[in-house]
């Protein structure tokens, strides 16, 4: 199947591991020129070179800290200077400490408001009057489960992410006019580093092992196992696509079936 993607400049987030690395190579892989977002150093520039060395295209990269408020500008400008106007934007970084949520604090939650909600706002306002000019754009957010039902201990996420939500909502019924749609994917939990350093935080208090952690989580999925972030990946590259031209302001689980409830 032919997306239809070959030659269009994408901004990835969190785009040295992970999800973010996933869903860059599935657009490499249909003929993106990629502009790959990270905090920067040799991952970034490594996982830009294994991406142009297999795929072929041309890759940029961008160094920033997306908790830090003056980044969304700095990324926007870096990556429109690398490829000319971005066309795609997944939205995507780190994720937020867990703790109880008896146990939050202000600066955190400072923190992980501009880290989870600010800085992806404001990114993805500074790139959108190109994409309603030109009448053609995507805007792709990789959120969590735990806007659909909260997640223990990660209450920073639940909650920034859910604003988040509301805001890509509203600006979905602004932009679908112009050809630009607006969507979310819920992940559920995917074999990636972050996961690993969350089972390894639950295992410590539980006083068990990650492996053991892990076990007990993949048992609740219905799929019986954690997500190979390349499932994810491929669906991105799918609403990125034109095919996906009539489904705007959606938030879609993908989660081997854990989600219980009808949408
Ligand atoms: N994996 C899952 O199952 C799952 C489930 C639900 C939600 N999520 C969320 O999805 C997002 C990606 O998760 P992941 O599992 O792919 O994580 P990951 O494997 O740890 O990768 C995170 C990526 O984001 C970059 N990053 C981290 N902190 C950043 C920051 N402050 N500013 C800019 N870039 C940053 C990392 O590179 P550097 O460290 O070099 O900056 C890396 O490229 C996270 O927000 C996570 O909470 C993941």
């Amino acid at each position: 199947m032919d997306l239809g993607l070959n030659g269009r400049g994408a901004l990835v987030g969190g785009a040295s591991a992970g999800l973010g690395r996933a869903c860059a190579e599935r657009l490499a892989a249909e003929g993106c020129r990629l502009a790959l977002w990270s905090r920067g150093g040799e991952a970034l520039e490594r996982a830009a070179e294994e991406i142009r060395r297999a795929y072929s295209v041309e890759v940029a990269t961008v160094a920033g800290d997306a908790a830090d408020p003056a980044t969304a500008a700095l990324v926007a400008a870096t990556a429109e200077k690398a490829l000319g106007e971005i066309e795609i934007v997944v939205l995507n970084a780190g994720g937020p400490p867990a703790v109880e949520a008896a146990k939050t604090d202000p600066k955190e939650w400072q923190r992980s408001f501009q880290l989870l909600a600010i800085t992806p706002i404001e990114l993805a306002t500074l790139l959108l009057p190109a994409m309603r000019r030109r009448r053609w754009g995507r805007v792709v957010s990789i959120m969590s489960s735990g806007i659909r039902q909260p997640i223990p201990e990660l209450s920073y996420s639940n909650a920034c992410r859910s604003a988040l939500a509301a805001w890509l909502k509203t600006i979905s019924l602004e932009v679908m006019a112009d050809g630009v749609t607006v969507n979310g994917v819920l992940p559920g939990r995917f074999d990636t580093a972050r996961v690993a350093s969350l089972d390894q935080t639950r295992a410590d208090r539980a006083g068990t092992t990650a492996g053991e952690v892990r076990a007990q989580f993949e048992s609740a999925i219905p799929a019986g196992r954690y997500g190979d972030p390349d499932e994810l990946g491929a669906y991105v590259a799918w609403l990125c696509s034109d095919l996906a031209r009539y489904q705007t302001g959606t938030f879609v689980p993908i989660d081997g079936g854990s989600f219980r409830a009808l949408p």
